[in-house]
């Protein structure tokens, strides 16, 4: 029996990047998906998981800051597979730019996507999760914002650091009626989001950003959307099942050098 057999899972953002490589994970160990994004790409991802794993998938396409989008979908799970075990609230955005320069409207868009949509997702899926008695919650922050931060990342870092406020009050709200929630702080990934954190960073050679990335995490490269996926699916099931409230760092050790120059290797 594989780890997430008899499982439904919705999981936002899940197009492209992590979201796609979490729904991969999640329909190799045979979960039943209700794939969310606001790009129509999303069809054509939860397409390739059919044919590659058999998996059964529905893909919507929803705005996750938009509460009543989020009901919908919830609530099309549901009708579908009759059950709502796991929420995977992975959509989320970043833009860079200098703290003095950043408009009103791009701090709201961190605002409104990557808090209010986590807000959204889970206050969709805790109502299924009540009637049923139970669920698993697993929320996308990061090391940005709670641990480290990158100049230009103002707006998200704050959205990403308040995630793991939110992990932790509905981890002990909801932790004596069995839906337990935690959240990933992810180092770096090679996804389109990063592409284009690196575009923003040095417009003349991006692969040079990325390539400096990689040389600063002690095992010399980026996490693969697969590995943070692998993260997700124990999370979500049952192998999880004394864990809530917890903050998982994967970061390849990104987080853990004191400086870059001292030491002996
Ligand atoms: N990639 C990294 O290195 C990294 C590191 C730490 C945390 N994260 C977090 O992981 C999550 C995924 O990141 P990624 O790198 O895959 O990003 P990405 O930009 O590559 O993909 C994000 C996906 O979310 C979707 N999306 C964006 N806004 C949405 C909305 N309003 N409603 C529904 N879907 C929406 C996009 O269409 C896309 O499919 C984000 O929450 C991000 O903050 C990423």
């Amino acid at each position: 029996m594989a780890k997430l057999d008899g499982k439904t899972a919705l999981i936002t953002g899940a197009a492209v990047g992590l979201g796609e490589g979490i729904a991969e994970v999640y329909a190799k160990y045979g979960a039943r998906l209700c794939l969310v994004d606001i790009m129509a790409e999303v069809e054509a991802t939860a397409e390739r998981l059919r044919r590659e794993y058999g998996a059964e998938i529905i893909a919507l396409v929803a705005d996750v800051a938009d509460k009543a989008q989020m009901q919908a979908a919830a609530a099309q799970a549901v009708e579908r597979f009759g059950r709502l075990d796991i929420a995977c609230c992975n959509a989320g955005v970043c833009r860079l730019a200098p703290f003095e320069e950043m408009s009103d409207e791009m701090r709201d868009f961190h605002i409104d996507v990557n808090i209010k949509g986590v807000w959204n997702t889970c206050q969709a899926a805790v109502p299924y999760m009540l009637k049923q008695g139970g669920g698993s919650i697993v929320i996308a922050s990061s090391v940005t914002g709670d641990i480290v931060a990158d100049a230009g990342e103002a707006a998200y870092a704050m959205t990403k650091a308040a995630l793991v406020g939110l992990t932790k009050c509905l981890a002990v709200e909801y932790a004596d009626r069995n839906i337990r929630v935690n959240c990933t702080q992810l180092g770096y990934a090679r996804t389109p989001m990063v592409e284009k954190m690196a575009h923003e960073s040095n417009p003349a050679d991006p692969e040079s950003a990325i390539a400096d990335i990689a040389s600063a995490v002690p095992m010399k490269r980026l996490a693969r959307p697969m590995e943070v996926g692998e993260l997700f699916a124990f999370l979500g099931s049952d192998e999880a099942s004394y864990l809530t409230g917890s903050q998982v760092v994967i970061d390849g050790g990104s987080t853990l050098p004191e400086t870059m120059s001292m030491g002996v290797n």
